[in-house]
């Protein structure tokens, strides 16, 4: 943050209207004061994404995602701050001073230029020994395993030979220093004996990003050594949660679904029988981040894994990861063959030259991936026992009360029922009765979340005094009334502290300013947890009486919370301890007699 001065900071978010700004990207009702719609940032079909007009701030209250209009411009466009500001600025007609970057920054953008090049070289090095006699074996191996030259082409496949440093050599004598080739992961330097290449005696495969930059490279043993697989290690071009081998070609297909591979092979098979859709996490199990990548080109994704159960297993985490990024997701049966690649290995296996007919047949039959998680789930049971068959039936009912949106689990209530047998009007009943018990709360069913959005959760004092600060953010005008009776160090939570000083200090001065406040937080997490601060929520409070109790009761609760942490870090002798609860029952009487004005028109 430090190209811009915080004025122009300031300046450019106070011209950007968060509701203009995020209401150009997703549809938003008003609804009272504040703007709700449906979260971007997690999948859902209940809005409980709220925007405030007033405090230009936004939250979620599903996934906890909030922050300024900096924030959202940053999380939703996938920007780093100065593009953020740039965008901004642009979008309001601010001209920001040139912005010279510094030598920290040219240095790395410098370091990545040059080591994509060094890949893209390596890569051409590979590609064309595979073609020459030296890369006899490794053309052998791939024609062995039924790959056309086209295909071989097209993922520029290549041949690391048996010498251990003639790449080494190679990139020395284009110039390259040992420090850039340590740092491009294709070469290890040894103090005393120079550099050896990582790779060598392997077929090699590229990885691409979806710019067709080279970033990193996978090795094959040809034939059965250990390991079979050698991966580029990351580096700062090679961020293996964030890039999906394959992609750069199946963004293009006409296929409006992606097909989820776990191998480079399986990708290239099935690439090779027509199925350009294909894409592989490589050798890394799913993130959030390829989901979100994954998001970015498709609404459906097909699992086609292993059909062991390795590969049961890899999907049963890959489902949860995708479902939460919002997308549809389905798994493929690929039995009786392991993989993919061994399906499509055409005119040779069960189907024969029917292959590829026989796998557009199973993705058209390919399982809901709901269904195929409570499948696993009902080979734990012994449904011929009714104990297990009634404890199996409990477990669907607490996955079923895991979807939030009413409709979406009444279709999957529905579903399960006919599938298993069971009335449909008994589950649902068991189904409500889980909801009701947890209240909102998320349930810990045997069907995990992914990893997508993490729901903290917090102890009963955090969000006490959370709601406190949300309270005197929506209504400044109580703050002249009980600024005796607290002070930020009451707030016991650190965050919270620091924010309460600023807050204060705001009021005190007549100049609160919500979203500049988050502004002053550097990190995204502490952002989103500011903008929480200030937009909790308060529950359903109809008249002003009772807000005017609510505040009352809330600030009761956040002086207790501060006394009894005071306790516990003191050693009071008896007398200070009389002195000190006498202090804090005048205080609570004090505020039991408050008379607080409140403006009706304040809030969010
Ligand atoms: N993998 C890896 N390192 C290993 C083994 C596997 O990085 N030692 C990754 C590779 O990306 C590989 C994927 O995991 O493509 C799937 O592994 P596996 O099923 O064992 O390999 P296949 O793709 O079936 O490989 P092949 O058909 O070449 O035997
Ligand atoms: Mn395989």
């Amino acid at each position: 943050m430090a190209f811009y001065s915080d004025e122009l900071i300031e300046e450019v978010r106070s011209a950007n209207n968060i509701v203009d700004v995020v209401g150009s990207y997703i549809s938003l009702k008003k609804k009272g004061s504040t703007y709700v719609g449906l979260c971007p940032f997690h999948n859902e079909k209940t809005g409980s994404f709220s925007v405030s007009d007033r405090k230009q701030i936004y939250h979620c209250f599903g996934c906890g995602a909030g922050g300024n209009v900096f924030t959202f411009v940053m999380n939703y466009e996938n920007m780093s701050f100065p593009e953020a500001m740039e965008f901004l600025a642009d979008r309001v007609g601010i001209k920001l001073p040139k912005r010279s970057i510094t030598d920290e920054e040219r240095q790395k953008a410098d370091k990545r230029t040059r080591i994509l090049e060094l890949n893209k070289t390596a890569a051409t090095y590979f590609y064309q020994l595979l073609r020459n006699d030296a890369g006899k074996r490794g053309m052998e191996y791939f024609k062995k395993r039924g790959l056309s030259d086209d295909i071989m082409r097209a993922f520029g496949l290549g041949y690391s030979d048996v010498h251990s440093n003639d790449l080494y050599q190679y990139l020395k004598s284009k110039g390259a220093d040992d420090a850039i080739l340590k740092e491009s992961g294709l070469v290890t330097i040894d103090e005393r004996k120079g550099g050896y290449d990582k790779f060598w005696n392997r077929v090699m495969f590229p990885i691409m990003d979806v710019h067709n930059h080279v970033i990193g490279f996978g090795g094959r043993v040809m034939g059965d050594g250990e390991p079979k697989y050698l991966n580029s290690p990351e580096t700062i071009c090679f961020d293996k949660s964030r890039n999906l081998y394959g992609l750069n070609i199946a963004r293009t297909s006409k296929r409006d679904y992606l097909l989820l591979c776990e191998g480079y092979m399986d990708v290239i098979s099935l690439h090779q029988a027509g199925f350009d859709n294909a894409v592989a996490s490589l050798g890394t199990a799913l993130t959030s981040g390829h989901a979100n990548l994954l998001k970015r080109y498709t609404k459906d994704v097909y699992i086609t894994y292993d059909s062991d159960g390795a590969g049961q297993k890899a999907a049963l985490r890959a489902i949860p990861i995708l479902r939460d990024a919002g997308l549809n997701v389905k798994v493929i049966d690929m039995k009786p063959y392991k993989d993919p690649d061994e399906f499509m290995k055409d005119g040779k296996g069960l189907f024969g030259g029917e292959s590829v007919i026989e796998y557009e047949r199973r993705i058209s039959n390919a399982e809901n991936g709901f269904f195929f998680e409570i499948g696993v789930l009902e080979s734990k049971y012994d449904l011929k026992d009714p104990g297990k068959k009634t404890e199996f039936y409990n477990e669907i009912a607490k996955c079923l009360s895991v979807f939030t949106d009413d409709m979406e689990r009444e279709n999957y209530t529905e579903a399960i029922a006919n599938r298993y047998g069971i009335d449909f009007s008994m589950l649902k009943r068991k189904v409500g009765e889980i909801l009701l018990l947890n209240d909102g709360k998320k349930v810990n069913s045997e069907l995990k979340s992914g990893t997508g959005v993490k729901i903290k959760k917090e102890d009963g004092r955090v969000v006490t005094q959370k709601i406190f600060l949300t309270m005197l953010i929506d209504h400044p005008e109580i703050f002249p009334s009980i600024k005796e009776l607290i002070e930020p160090g009451d707030f016991t939570d650190e965050l919270i502290f620091k924010v309460a000083m600023i807050v204060f200090e705001g009021l005190e001065h007549g100049n609160l300013n919500p979203a500049e406040i988050v502004s002053r937080f550097e990190t995204e997490e502490e952002q989103r947890e500011v903008a929480s601060l200030f937009q909790s929520e308060i529950g359903n409070l109809s008249s002003v009486e009772e807000f005017k109790a609510a505040v009352k009761e809330t600030l009761l609760k956040v002086k207790r919370i501060a006394s009894e942490h005071r306790k516990e870090g003191t050693n009071d002798d008896i007398r200070d301890a009389m002195e000190r609860l006498k202090k804090d029952r005048e205080i609570e009487n004090r505020i039991k007699n408050l008379n607080l004005t409140i403006n009706e028109d304040g809030g969010n």
